[in-house]
C-alpha cells in the first residue's frame, strides 16, 4: 500500500513537472517571438541610384522614396556619384547587384551602356526599375517618371503659344549622352519644326550644373547675339541661363523656358526672369518606385510604364498648390 502511494506520488510529480517544463518553454518562446516581432527586420533592402546624389531634384526623388520605404518597412539606400559621372553611376549599380540587394531603382541613362547593364543585373536575379529616365529596350520591370518626349513637345508648344515674330532659339541641355535629355530636345524640335519663324540656332550641354549652364549661355550669346529664346532641359539649366541673360542686360527681350519647379525656378518665374517651366513630379517618382518594387518582390503584377504628371506653368499659375511644389512632401 505504502509503495503504491509513493508510486502515485512520483507519477503525479513527474506529470506536474512535465507540465511545468512544457508551459515554461512555451511562455519563453512566446516572449522570444514577441521580442522578435517588435524588432522586425526590414522586409527588403532596396537601393536608389541617381545620376548625382546632391542635386536638389534627386533629393526630392529620395524624399519620396524614403517616405514609401518607411511606410512599407523596407530599408532604402541612396547612393551614386557626387557629380554626374557615367562610370561611377554604373559602378554603383554593379556594386549594389554584387551585394545582392533585393531591388535597384535607377535611371536608364543611355541606351548603349544601361540596356546591357540592366539586362545582366536582372539575369543574375536582381530586379531593376527605371526612374526619371527609361531604358525601354532593356528588360527593366517597370519605368516610373515623366514622358520625356511629350514634356519636350509641351515646352515647344508653350514657346509657340507665348511668342510671336522671329525666334532664334538656343538650347542648353543637361547632357548629350542621356536618353531623357535627347527626348526633351527632340520633342521640342518636333513641336516647332513646321514654324518658319522659329529657328534653333545652337545647342550646348551643361553636364547638369548651373555653372556650366551659365558658361554655355555666355558662349551662345557671344556667338549668336541675336538669340532671343532659350530652352533649358534639366533642372538647373534655366537658373544658369537667366543669371547670364540678366547680367548681360538682355532680360527684356529674352524668352526663357526651363524644366522643373525647384524653389529657385519658382522665384524666377515669380519675378518674370523666366517665362515658363515644365513641371515634373520627382517626389512622386521616388514614392512610386519603392511602392512598385515592393509589389514586384511580393510577386504582384505591375505595369511596365507609369508616367508621372507633366505640364507647363507660367507666372499666372503661381502660387502653386502644395502638391505641385517641388519641395512637395504633398504628393
Ligand atoms: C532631370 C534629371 C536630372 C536633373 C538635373 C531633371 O530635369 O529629370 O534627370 O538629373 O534635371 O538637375
Amino acid at each position: 500500500m505504502g509503495r503504491m502511494i509513493v508510486g502515485a506520488c512520483i507519477t503525479l510529480f513527474v506529470i506536474a513537472f512535465s507540465f511545468f517544463v512544457y508551459f515554461s518553454v512555451k511562455a519563453f518562446n512566446l516572449e522570444a517571438t514577441q521580442a522578435k516581432e517588435s524588432y522586425s527586420k526590414p522586409k527588403y533592402h532596396l537601393v536608389l541610384v541617381p545620376e548625382e546624389i546632391n542635386n536638389d531634384y534627386w533629393r526630392l526623388v529620395e524624399k519620396g522614396a524614403r517616405t514609401a520605404a518607411e511606410e512599407l518597412g523596407v530599408t532604402l539606400e541612396y547612393a551614386g556619384p557626387k557629380q554626374a559621372n557615367l562610370e561611377e553611376h554604373i559602378n554603383t549599380i554593379e556594386m549594389a547587384a554584387a551585394a545582392k540587394v533585393d531591388g535597384i531603382m535607377t535611371q536608364g541613362l543611355s541606351e548603349e551602356q544601361f540596356t546591357p547593364l540592366i539586362d545582366s543585373v536582372i539575369k543574375k536575379g536582381t530586379p531593376i526599375i527605371t526612374v526619371d529616365t527609361d531604358a525601354p529596350n532593356s528588360n527593366r520591370i517597370s519605368y516610373i517618371g515623366t514622358d520625356n518626349y511629350y514634356a519636350g513637345l509641351l515646352a515647344g508648344k508653350a514657346l509657340l503659344a507665348d511668342t510671336d515674330g522671329e525666334m532664334k532659339v538656343a538650347i542648353v541641355t543637361g547632357r548629350f549622352d542621356a536618353t531623357h535629355q535627347k527626348l526633351r530636345v527632340q520633342g521640342f524640335k518636333d513641336a516647332v519644326k513646321e514654324q518658319e519663324r522659329v529657328k534653333i540656332v545652337a545647342i550646348e550641354a551643361s553636364q547638369i550644373t548651373r555653372i556650366q549652364a551659365a558658361e554655355k549661355t555666355y558662349k551662345i550669346l557671344k556667338e549668336h547675339p541675336d538669340v532671343n529664346g532659350f530652352y533649358g532641359t534639366s533642372a538647373l539649366d534655366a537658373i544658369g541661363i537667366s543669371q547670364v541673360v540678366e547680367s548681360m542686360g538682355k532680360n527684356n527681350d529674352m524668352y526663357i523656358i526651363g524644366f522643373d519647379v525647384l524653389p529657385e525656378t519658382v522665384n524666377l518665374l515669380r519675378n518674370r526672369k523666366i517665362e515658363a517651366t515644365v513641371v515634373q513630379k520627382p517626389y512622386e517618382m521616388g514614392y512610386q518606385a519603392v511602392e512598385t518594387m515592393v509589389k514586384i518582390l511580393e510577386g504582384k503584377k505591375v505595369s511596365a510604364v507609369n508616367h508621372t504628371e507633366t505640364k507647363v506653368i507660367h507666372n499666372k499659375d503661381l502660387p502653386l498648390q502644395e502638391h505641385e511644389m517641388i519641395e512637395g512632401a504633398g504628393r
